[in-house]
């Protein structure tokens, strides 16, 4: 049995002895060329004077490409063809690329960049989402709303309301491994490229188009990223299409990567939002209202901003049930970096928002906020005895009308037994694990006695205060634009019982291939050994999904049994026939495959196979099932299921700096009947320190000119090792899917990331108890600064 292990990543040996290879370790031809992009300068102008010559006349330079050199599409856009790849005329951030430079070496290339002598009409620059809002320059015609019930009625009854207002950072992805891409000219036009990307399909589009080729002329590979957290869904097309036009027009092999400041600059990052709230409850805590509004800093052009910003939407409810209910949600378009996919997709920062607004209610009535979230949870799946599954009025409304606008408030009758299970979007939560997740992890992490510790122990400090924060994640799993939930496999079984593993997924350091390569082997019966794991191709597997929404298991771990399972049932026909029995008595099972009492190697069974004619190769197909999402009207079932989890943090706080330190976390995740429990602990433990980072100490800074000021490490602070908890205590959820998935696990790779929220609602708890019973406005990142300022506010000692 090979799933179900915790067995090491495939790649950890060459992780840590430095042989894995990327995209940068690939031996290059001889010849090989060099690229890198001139920025802008301004966030916003035209350009009214562009010199190359002194960048063509610097040493090593090959050639300097402008727009116009461009043979084919100037777009790398993964949405709106509104993202050219060379700025045409006008420039709308600092650090668009503007001209490229192909030299004979990486540094060479670099330093010829900077010589350009470029001159611009500046014009006003949108930095900011209130600025933006005022000037009305947004994504979409106006703000997309989505609501349930009459939340105005139900907030004006509320006995108790509470409204605020708080800012939530971006955050850059900070993948090891920087942007890279390298291509190859081929005969008759060609081009194969690799790239370091989550999404090898959409290179392929893009660089076909950009050298005015079909997609089968262009072959993507990529064996592995050094992390990509997103940052590599669309962003990696900008060089992979400058490598592909430069080989194209050179004829020779081009190979560009972003020193790590260029790809801060250029690169987008997690979108960040401004959140306004107003929450009506009565005395027992039960909320009765939310009304959100998001403003949604996306930056300079479309790219994946609709579907982040819908999905921040869709995680406005987290794990509660919200009679009524509206969000309202502005895309603005400003003159910064082009926010993009960051793991959770949105999704972290609706959360923290209702997140926020649980802790602000529990502080209002002095109510335990532990206990104040359980009023609010969804209700199990199994109580209310005669549940029958009834879908959401959802399905038969989204038949009617598609785009036409909704009235803000559109009372949808909920009968009585679906009370507390549907999500405001109108799908039932059948799966809600989070009453027993949360009543294992309070005992584990031993809360209640912990509670009265800390008051305790404040209460005999002067400058140092603890706190706690509790946070639970319910976390849709599936893309909500519905086509992209499909994934293809190829696997080729050889003569002497080695088998070939490919599928669409890539691997990024999540542990994916060694999954799905667990999947292959216990199809087959046969030690991991026996699998070879390759590299992603658009030649073996077209017409791929990027590897995203957490869902790289899920579909390509379905995809590849299939494959594998019409091998094996080839392999078992001809084997039973062999022996007059029936195939389904056949068994594949240690490396052996058992017919009629007859025992044999697996290598012994596919050679029998082969020499008799039968086909060893086979292609698998997934697609996910029950899906059905109105994006317009934000109704029906966009998630296949959901992930849950839950995390308690403890901090501590000093008064005088505004310093922390996380001392210690207990989390309770659930990956369902987890394929490989080591690596999912791996991925709960990374998201949820990356998630805490997001909110304490990584924080993005522009000046007024629109210059990312924090561009380096020495200035953007990740969570170093030392900033793990000193107690870290995480644990698996002993369950499985409900839904049919592969062994029933769950998906893993972003929902952990919104356990870090505790550590921000530990802060805000600590920072609470220096105070007078204010609650503490406090922003995200809760940097040591912001920290300060809050407590200042809450002790009045400005
Ligand atoms: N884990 C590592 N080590 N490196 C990564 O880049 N990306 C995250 C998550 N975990 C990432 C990671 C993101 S954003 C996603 S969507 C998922 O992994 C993608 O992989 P999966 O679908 O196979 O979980
Ligand atoms: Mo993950 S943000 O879906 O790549």
């Amino acid at each position: 049995m090979s799933v179900a292990k915790p067995l090491p990543h495939d790649a950890a040996k060459l992780h840590v002895t430095g042989a894995a290879r990327y995209v940068d370790d690939i031996p290059t031809p001889r010849d090989c060329l060099h690229l890198a992009f001139g920025l802008s300068t301004v966030a916003h102008g035209d350009i009214t004077a562009l010199d190359l010559d002194p960048v063509r006349a610097a040493p090593d330079v090959v050639a300097v490409l402008e727009a116009c050199d461009l043979p084919f599409a100037n777009d790398v856009s993964p949405s709106a063809h509104d993202e050219p790849l060379l700025a045409t005329g006008s420039v709308h951030y600092l650090g668009q690329p503007l001209f490229l430079v192909v030299a004979t070496s990486h540094r060479a290339a670099r330093v010829a960049a900077r010589l350009a002598q470029v001159a611009y009409a500046e014009k006003p620059a949108l930095l900011t989402v209130e600025a933006a809002l005022a000037a009305n320059s947004r994504f979409e015609d106006g703000p997309r709303i989505w609501s349930r019930g009459d939340a105005d009625m139900a907030l004006a009854k509320a006995p108790r309301r509470l409204t605020g207002t708080f800012d939530i950072g971006g955050q850059e992805h900070f993948y090891l491994e920087g942007q890279a891409a390298l291509a190859l000219p081929q005969e008759d036009g060609g081009m194969h490229v690799h790239s370091s990307t989550q999404h090898p399909t959409e290179i392929q589009h893009k660089v076909a188009e950009a050298i005015g080729l079909p997609m089968h002329s262009v072959r993507v590979k990529t064996r592995r990223m050094g992390g990509g957290f997103g940052g590599k869904e669309s962003q990696g097309n900008a060089l992979a299409v400058a490598c592909a036009v430069a080989a194209g027009l050179t004829g020779r092999a081009c190979k560009m990567r972003y020193d790590r400041d260029d790809d801060m600059v250029i690169t987008g990052k997690r979108h960040a939002f401004s959140v306004t709230y107003d929450v009506g409850f009565d005395d027992s805590g039960r909320v009765m209202a939310v009304d959100f509004t998001h403003l949604v800093n996306c930056g300079w052009a479309m790219d994946l901003s609709l579907p982040v910003a819908d999905r921040a939407m869709l995680h406005s409810d987290n794990a509660y049930w919200l009679e009524h209910f509206r969000v309202t949600s502005h895309r603005l378009k400003t003159n910064l970096q082009s926010a993009t996919a960051y793991r959770g997709f949105g999704g972290p920062q609706g959360m923290l928002a209702i997140e926020r607004v649980m802790d602000h209610v529990a502080h209002d009535l002095g109510l335990d906020p532990v206990i104040l979230r359980r009023r609010n949870y969804y209700l199990d799946p199994d109580s209310g005895a005669d549940m029958e599954t009834e879908k959401a009025g959802a399905a038969s409304d989204s038949m009617e009308g598609g785009s036409a606008p909704r009235p803000a408030a559109s009372p949808r009758s909920i009968s009585e037994k679906m009370k507390g299970r549907l999500t405001p979007y109108g799908m039932e939560v059948r799966d809600f694990e989070l009453n027993g997740i949360t009543e294992r992890l309070l005992t584990s992490a031993d809360y209640g006695r912990r509670r009265a510790e800390i008051a305790d122990w404040n209460a005999g400090q002067s400058h140092l205060r603890r706190g706690l924060g509790f946070s639970p994640v319910k976390f849709g799993i599936s893309f909500t634009l519905t086509h992209l939930n499909q994934a293809g496999a190829l696997v080729h079984v050889y003569q002497d019982g080695s088998i070939h593993l490919n599928h669409g997924g890539t691997e990024m350091g999540q542990g994916l291939f060694q999954k799905v390569a667990q999947v292959a082997a216990h199809r087959f019966g046969v030690p991991l050994d026996a699998i070879k794991i390759t590299a992603t191709d658009t030649g073996k597997v077209p017409n791929t999904s990027a590897t995203a929404a957490s869902s790289g298991s899920d579909l390509n771990g379905m995809a590849v049994k299939a494959a594998c399972d019409s091998i094996r049932d080839r392999m078992a026909a001809h084997l039973a026939a062999e022996h007059q029995v029936s195939a389904a008595t056949v068994v594949f099972e240690g490396g052996h495959v058992q017919v009629a009492g007859e025992e044999m190697s697996f290598a012994e069974a596919a050679m029998r196979c082969y020499t008799a004619r039968v086909s060893l190769s086979a292609t698998g197909f997934y697609k996910t099932p029950s899906l059905e999402w109105d994006r317009i009207k934000g109704e029906g079932r966009p998630f296949f299921y959901f992930a849950y989890g839950a995390a308690l943090s403890e901090v501590v706080v000093d008064r005088l700096t505004g310093e922390y330190r996380i001392l210690r976390a207990d989390i309770l995740h659930d990956a369902g009947a987890s394929l490989n429990p080591a690596l999912d602990i791996g991925q709960v433990e990374g998201g949820y320190v990356q998630g805490a980072g997001w909110l304490t100490t990584e924080e993005l800074v522009w000046d007024d000119r629109g210059r990312l000021r924090t561009h380096a490490p020495s200035t953007y602070k990740i969570p170093a090792a030392s900033d793990a908890p000193e107690v870290f205590n995480v644990a698996l959820w002993d369950g499985q899917n409900r839904e049919d998935t592969i062994y029933r696990s769950k998906a893993v790779g972003e929902p952990p990331f919104m356990l870090g929220i505790s550590a921000y609602l530990g802060l805000s708890d600590a920072v609470a108890a220096f105070g007078d019973g204010r609650y503490p406005a406090l922003d995200a990142p809760a940097t040591p600064e912001e920290v300060w300022r809050a407590i200042t506010r809450v002790t009045g000692a400005v």
